[in-house]
């Protein structure tokens, strides 16, 4: 598995890693014992970086890793967490170091770690992204030996770009897909520049670019891919990368044809994100051991020719740019 520095973590992770919010919990159910095959099968597949958070089933994801790690599943992982999101109400008052001792303690117990090696604020809100105080109290954070680093998922452009600009910031973990394409223009080539890791989550649109589901594809209540179809719960942007399903479908027909020999679709839409300049892992969430090894095979495709590239490029143009207008 190709392996990749980021400049400001001083640390190198595997081009393909693993997201682990299946592992905890909105997505259908995944016992305790398919939650560590899924971890193995992704170790074994070369990935040595995790991504978890420590509202994924209330701390259950990261006590999953914790396990996994515990009995000795594998050395050299990287393993990326984040906080923000225990908050109630989520406001940026909540974002304070006390809270920050409180949370990242919390994650340290549930993963069985004496230091982070790195902590993202879960998509915090706006005004977060512009307080000097909060990037000085996660600066006391690893001057305390609690995180070796820090850094930030955004819903938004401007956000990637402000938390680039910020000196401490090792990581941004931003939405980027065949389907969400606003980030190559002006943040990746800002965090390639700045030497800030870039971590894809949503590379599949949830499961759209898979290229399995149809017009009568349902998902089980406890799934956000039930409730959140419209934003009910959160952001829409992170349920189907917030392009509508039937558009989706649309776009996803075009694409199969493209995919090269011996690929799946699936593994087609992770070659392509890191395919981009500037992309430093990409996590695809696998809810089965299977899934998660198909997933790191996919650094093992040649990368894309610039014909190929282009082509799902004209997709991405003509069905799916038009309905989300801007917005990502
Ligand atoms: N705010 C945030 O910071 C935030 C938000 C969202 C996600 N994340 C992180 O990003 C990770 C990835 O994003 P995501 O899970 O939302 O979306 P995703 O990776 O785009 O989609 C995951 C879904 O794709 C399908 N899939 C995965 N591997 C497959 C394979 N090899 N073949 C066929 N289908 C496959 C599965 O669908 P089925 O269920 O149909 O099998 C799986 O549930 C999460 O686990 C989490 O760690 C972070």
């Amino acid at each position: 598995m190709e392996q990749r520095e980021i400049d400001r973590l001083g640390r190198s992770v595997s081009a393909i890693g693993l997201g682990t919010w299946q592992l905890g919990a909105d997505w259908g159910d995944v016992d305790g014992d398919s939650a560590v095959a899924v971890l193995q099968a992704a170790a074994d597949g070369g990935v040595t970086f995790f991504d978890t958070a420590d509202v994924y089933g209330d701390g259950r994801s990261e006590q999953t890793i914790g396990r996994f790690l515990r009995e000795g599943g594998a050395d050299g992982i990287t393993v990326a967490t984040k906080m923000g999101r225990r908050a109630q109400p989520h406001e940026s008052e909540q974002y304070t170091l006390e809270n920050f001792r409180a949370w990242t303690d919390r994650s340290r117990a549930n993963l069985g770690v004496d230091r982070l090696d790195l902590v993202q604020l879960h998509c915090p809100p706006t005004p977060v992204f512009s307080t000097d105080a909060v990037y000085d109290r996660l600066d006391a954070l690893v001057d305390e030996g609690a995180i070796a680093a820090y850094g930030v998922s955004v819903e938004t452009r401007a956000e990637a770009l402000e938390a680039i600009a910020r000196p401490g910031v090792s990581s941004v973990q931003i939405i980027l897909n065949m389907m969400r394409m606003g980030p190559l223009e002006e943040v990746l080539p800002a965090a390639r520049e700045a030497g800030v890791g870039i971590i894809v989550r949503v590379p599949l649109a949830s499961g759209l670019l898979s290229g399995r589901y149809d017009e009568n594809t349902t998902f089980a209540p406890n799934d956000h891919r039930t409730f959140n179809r419209d934003g009910q719960a959160f952001d829409v942007g992170e349920t189907f990368a917030g392009v509508p399903f039937a558009t989706g479908l649309e776009a996803v027909r075009r694409l199969v044809p493209l995919a090269p020999a011996g690929a799946t679709m699936a593994q087609f839409a992770l070659r392509w994100v890191i395919d981009q300049p500037g992309v430093s892992t990409v996590i695809p969430g696998a809810r089965s051991p299977e899934q998660a090894k198909a997933n790191a095979a996919a650094a093992d495709l040649e990368p894309l020719s610039a014909d190929v590239l282009a082509a799902v490029e004209e997709v991405y143009r003509d069905v799916v740019a038009p309905e989300v207008a801007g917005r990502w």
